[in-house]
């Protein structure tokens, strides 16, 4: 085989690999908010560089673990960069670490040589500071979303507001429940004890229900911490689709990739093999 068409035929699997990796699972991609710190680095620093390492750990850990923080330290104190991401926790590690790459790919334009930054995406959050956030509790309201009001009757009022108390009352990082038609869903990021979780979650739920009335969904999410509801047949709002279909899409989107993968390496091998082969016949 002539070596332009081993490019070739790399290009080509390699062209297939980046057009199967954007068709991942698109409702856990879809963007939430972000927001920067005003403060600006100086571009090729060290903090820059220790900002790409922490950037890329948190990349890498997001294959095998649905939240992690790091501190990227030296060589001199005010280099130091802090990060965390956390995956929604019903997520699949594939879908996990797709989100978080994703996030990370948001962070670059959105914040453009800032010290801090923070995205949400659907299905994960991303987060970096010069300054430790990190087991700091902290309710400021980042992002707040309710639906429209017409058409919720005092039943399905009812249903939103014990699915809501349910929330409150269930412990642990990650909530669901539901009642008929109304869905629920709260979490916090997982830096936080217990104690802080639960303070952050009521919070958040107290402001859901008091600011979003009487709206067929609504999204609180404060720094730490989200609680959200909707209602089946409110259009906006679909959140509830990407638990079944596109969880074994983006399986199956994980799946040929790693085949694309072997495949580009086996034929490496064997371009190679053939390439001593006849190179040793000496032409
Ligand atoms: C973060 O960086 C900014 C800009 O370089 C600096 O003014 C600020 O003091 C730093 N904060 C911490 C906690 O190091």
């Amino acid at each position: 085989m002539e070596p332009a068409n081993n490019c070739l035929l790399l290009l080509l699997s390699f062209s297939l690999l980046f057009f199967f990796i954007p068709a991942a699972n698109c409702s856990l991609d879809s963007f939430l908010y972000g927001g920067c710190s005003p403060l600006k680095y100086t571009p090729d620093s060290q903090y820059e560089s220790n900002l790409n390492s922490l950037l890329t750990s948190l990349v890498n850990s997001a294959t095998y673990s649905p939240y992690n923080k790091y501190a990227i330290m030296g060589p001199t104190p005010h280099d130091v960069v802090y990060g965390l991401y956390q995956c929604r926790a019903d997520l699949a590690m594939p879908d996990c670490a797709t989100c978080v790459a994703r996030a990370v790919t948001h962070l670059g334009p959105l914040c453009s040589q800032t010290c801090g930054g923070a995205v949400q995406l659907e299905g994960c959050f991303v987060k970096y500071d010069n300054a430790s956030f990190i087991g700091v509790e902290d309710k400021t309201v980042v992002m707040k979303k309710c639906g429209p009001s017409d058409g919720y009757t005092a039943d399905q009022m009812g249903r939103r507001d014990a699915v809501l108390a349910g929330l409150n009352g269930a412990g642990g990082a990650y909530r669901v429940g539901g009642s008929e038609d109304v869905q629920g869903v709260a979490q916090c990021v997982g830096d936080l004890s217990n104690g802080q979780c639960q303070d952050c979650l009521t919070e958040a739920i107290r402001r859901l229900k008091a600011e979003c009335g009487g709206a067929v969904f609504g999204d609180m999410f404060l720094s730490k911490c989200y609680a959200r509801y909707s209602t089946s047949g409110a259009h906006a709002y679909t959140r509830s689709n990407d638990h079944g279909s596109s969880h074994s899409d983006s399986e199956k989107t994980f799946a040929i990739i790693i085949g694309l993968l072997a495949g580009v390496a086996l034929l490496i091998i064997f371009l190679t093999f053939v390439r001593r082969i006849f190179g040793g016949n000496g032409k």
